[in-house]
Order: C-alpha cells, then sequence, then structure tokens
C-alpha cells in the first residue's frame, strides 16, 4: 500500500491483521516499526518480498499505486468490486486500458470459492465482484 493509504486505516486496525504490510513511500528513513516492510519503489518491494518466500502479493492501493501497479509486468490480475450507487470520492481507481474483464469461472477459480452471478447487495448497495486480466495481444 501507498503512506497515505497506511495513514488512512486507523492506528489500532494497523498492521491489517494475518498478512504482511508493505508500504510505500519515496522517504528512505520512513520506520513503521519491526512488523512492516518499507520500500522505495514497486521493484523494491517485489524485492523485499522475494527474499521472504511469500504467496500471492495484493496491492490495496490507493490511486497513486495502483497506477503503478497496472503499468509493472508483475501485475497479472485485477480483482475489482464495481459499486453501483453514487458516492462522493476523492481517489481514484485508473481505467483498465489493455486490460479485460475474464468470466465468472476464472474469477471463482482466482479466489478459491464459487462467486455468485450478477450483482450483490448489501444494505442499499449493490456492487459485483470482477476479475480482469491483461489482453494478450
Ligand atoms: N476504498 C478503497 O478500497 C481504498 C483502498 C486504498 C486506499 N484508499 C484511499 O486512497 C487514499 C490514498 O490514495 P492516494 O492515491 O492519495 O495515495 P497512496 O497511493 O496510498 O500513497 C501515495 C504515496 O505513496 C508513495 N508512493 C507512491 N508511488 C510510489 C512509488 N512508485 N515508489 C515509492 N513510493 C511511492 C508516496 O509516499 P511519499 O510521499 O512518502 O514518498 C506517495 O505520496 C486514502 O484516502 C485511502 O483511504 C481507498
Amino acid at each position: 500500500m501507498g503512506r497515505k493509504t497506511w495513514l488512512s486505516i486507523p492506528p489500532r486496525f494497523r498492521p491489517l491483521p494475518d498478512r504482511l504490510n508493505v508500504v510505500l513511500s519515496r522517504d528512505t528513513s520512513l520506520d513503521l516499526g519491526e512488523n512492516v516492510i518499507t520500500a522505495t519503489s514497486f521493484d523494491d518491494a517485489l524485492q523485499k518480498l522475494a527474499e521472504r518466500d511469500v504467496g500471492r502479493v495484493y496491492v490495496i492501493g490507493g490511486g497513486e499505486i495502483y497506477k503503478t501497479a497496472l503499468q509493472h509486468p508483475a501485475t497479472e490480475n485485477v480483482l475489482l468490486t464495481r459499486i453501483f450507487s453514487p458516492f462522493d470520492c476523492d481517489t481514484f481507481f485508473p481505467a483498465l486500458d489493455g486490460w479485460e474483464e475474464a468470466g465468472r469461472e476464472k474469477l471463482s477459480e482466482f479466489v478459491g470459492e464459487r462467486v455468485e452471478e450478477g450483482n450483490q447487495k448489501e444494505g442499499d448497495v449493490e456492487f459485483k465482484y470482477e476479475l480482469w486480466q491483461k489482453k494478450s495481444n
């Protein structure tokens, strides 16, 4: 995640549990404690994760980091929650140019469980899970 996303998480909820937290900042002196890895570039983050032999790496934002991740050759999938209600926002996910939606079968395979067809609803908010993959050309 980017440094601004880290700061947007209330202190009592960070680091996010049950996963290794990696925070990107160009500030080489940033120290967020012994349980949080800091990295000065996307490649630096991937390098540090490779040294720890972790499984799948998830990029959780914000907008600036998503933009970098989408352009990086190591990024293979986008798990997207499409929300069908209007909200005022100040941070945006980049356009998925050069990516295409993979079907529900691939999405279910990717997340390891059956994903319901069509839109889902939580309270008044309707949404849909989607998997996007790079166009093969
Ligand atoms: N709704 C959601 O699902 C969701 C998810 C994530 C975030 N968010 C929201 O998004 C907002 C933050 O997004 P944002 O786009 O403003 O900021 P961001 O992407 O979280 O963080 C930007 C910061 O990350 C560092 N950074 C960016 N690119 C880098 C690179 N290539 N190498 C090293 N460091 C890099 C820089 O830190 P330095 O300035 O320290 O160099 C930069 O200022 C927050 O309001 C958060 O709540 C929402």
